[in-house]
């Protein structure tokens, strides 16, 4: 006989693996990230676009963005320095590869190459990976306009909350 009770046991050890991995994947603790508690990092980074979570990006993008805010991505963002080393320091203390990065934020640092140092969130493998589905008529949306605006669709994107059934895509 093929089956022997040491092939079984492997089987039922992989069935229980796999449903605590898909158990797990869904659960809304995955999908949040670490957000700055200061009121300055939502008043200074989520004026003009959502205030994105540092977990998105590793610290090595975030150091290069926060030496270049008189030219962000075309606008002035200069900050006074107080505040800028504020933001600088939760940008990387949140950042994907901080020491206590969640299992999603270390993905996200893993998918980028270690020479590159990716100024936009939109741009990185996986976050085209996890929009696959959303079709690109829909980012055209007037009210949605760019991917980058993550809480058009996301509505606590503000607070770093990015699970499935908070998703709402504007008509
Ligand atoms: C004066 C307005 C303004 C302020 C203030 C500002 N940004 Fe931006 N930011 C922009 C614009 C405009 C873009 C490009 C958006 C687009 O292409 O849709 C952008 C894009 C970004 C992106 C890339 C988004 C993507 O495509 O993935 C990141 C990351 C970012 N900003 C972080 C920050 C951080 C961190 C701060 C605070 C230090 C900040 N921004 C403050 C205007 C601003
Ligand atoms: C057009 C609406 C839309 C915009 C804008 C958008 N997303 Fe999403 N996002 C989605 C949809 C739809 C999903 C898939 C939900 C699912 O099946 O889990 C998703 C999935 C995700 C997930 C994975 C969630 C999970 O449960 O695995 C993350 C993380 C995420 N988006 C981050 C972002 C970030 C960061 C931005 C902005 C830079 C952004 N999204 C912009 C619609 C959007």
């Amino acid at each position: 006989m093929g089956v022997t009770y040491k092939n079984l046991a492997v089987l039922l050890l992989s069935i229980v693996i796999a449903a605590f991995w898909i158990g797990n994947g869904q659960a809304d603790g995955e999908v949040n990230f670490p957000m700055p508690r200061d009121k300055i990092y939502l008043e200074e980074c989520g004026g003009c676009h959502t205030a994105y979570a540092p977990g998105l990006l590793p610290a090595r993008s975030w150091r290069k963005m926060m030496n270049e805010l008189e030219d962000h991505f075309g606008e002035d963002a200069s900050l006074e320095e107080p505040q800028q080393l504020a933001v600088l320091r939760w940008l990387t203390d949140y950042a994907a590869d901080a020491s206590n990065a969640t299992p999603l934020m270390r993905r996200i640092a893993a998918s980028i190459p270690r020479d590159a140092a990716p100024q936009r969130i939109t741009e990185t493998a996986l976050f085209k990976y996890m929009h696959d589905e959303v079709p690109a008529y829909i980012w055209k949306r007037a009210k949605i306009g760019s991917p980058a605006n993550c809480g058009a669709c996301h509505t606590r994107a503000n607070e770093g909350r990015y699970a499935e059934r908070e998703v709402r895509i504007p008509k």
